[in-house]
């Protein structure tokens, strides 16, 4: 894995934006992988700031996002899919069909599960993967647990978790706690991998992601598997 020291959240979101613009450039139709939360949402803002200067272009990109909350609708304000729309998707020329967001509707979890995973094979794996990182190590809403899961699966979201999305949430009792996540084995596939960390919350998983054993207690120390991995932390996040 490689590390990139950031002073400070702008910096990380300043060079996660060059670097997804240099993706797009490099190949116009990429296949990205998104995520939602607090980490992306600087680098959103710059890409659409970049393209309303002219700087990138969406138009033969595909998305696919990592996950959703089960039972949530895309229209409700606290769903990813509207988080995507509200942060990037309506603001860029990418056609909305090659968005991809888990149907949080779906109550049958294995057709939901089975939908997504083709509609990753069928857009031919993701070109970049850009990821968060949970304060329990999570990557999607792959939560600690005794084994890695490969393909998409509904997982029950931890205390930890639920705890740390409140935030966008007026009351904990609205915090679903239920999700759709892409599997570890469908994040490892991906071609590029680009993190992002910030704030000290986030210091004792990013150091156990770095440095510690690989183990489904702390599903982003996977990454250390994968050849062409880049961290954007900043020096909280790096307890510094
Ligand atoms: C979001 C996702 C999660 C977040 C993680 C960090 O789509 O998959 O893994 O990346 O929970 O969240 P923030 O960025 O809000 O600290």
């Amino acid at each position: 894995m490689q590390l990139c020291r950031c002073r400070n959240y702008e910096e990380i979101s300043q060079r996660a934006a060059e670097l997804l613009t240099a993706q797009l450039t490099w190949k116009k139709d990429s296949t990205l992988g998104l995520a939602t939360g607090g980490s992306p949402v600087g680098l959103y803002r710059k890409l659409r700031e970049r393209f309303a200067e002219g700087l990138v272009d969406f138009s033969e990109v595909k998305t696919v996002n990592l996950d959703e909350y089960r039972g949530l609708a895309p229209e409700n304000p606290q769903s990813y899919r509207y988080f995507m729309e509200e942060n990037l998707f309506r603001h860029v020329n990418i056609h909305p069909e090659n968005t991809y967001v888990p149907n949080g509707l779906e109550k049958d979890t294995e057709t939901a599960c089975r939908n997504y995973d083709a509609v990753i094979q069928r857009l031919g794996g993701i070109d970049l993967q850009l990821l968060g990182i949970g304060r329990n190590g999570h990557i999607g809403f792959n939560e600690p647990s005794d084994h890695f899961s490969s393909g998409t699966h509904c997982v029950k979201l931890s205390e930890n978790t639920i705890e740390a999305n409140q935030r966008f949430f007026e009351r904990r009792e609205e915090v679903p706690t239920e999700a759709y996540t892409m599997g570890c084995g469908a994040i490892l596939r991906a071609r590029r991998i680009l993190l992002l960390a910030s704030g000290r919350d986030k210091a004792e998983a990013v150091h156990a992601m770095l440095y510690g054993t690989i183990t489904p207690q702390l599903p982003a120390s996977i990454l250390q598997l994968h050849e062409n991995v880049l961290v954007l932390a900043d020096e909280e996040a790096l307890g510094q």
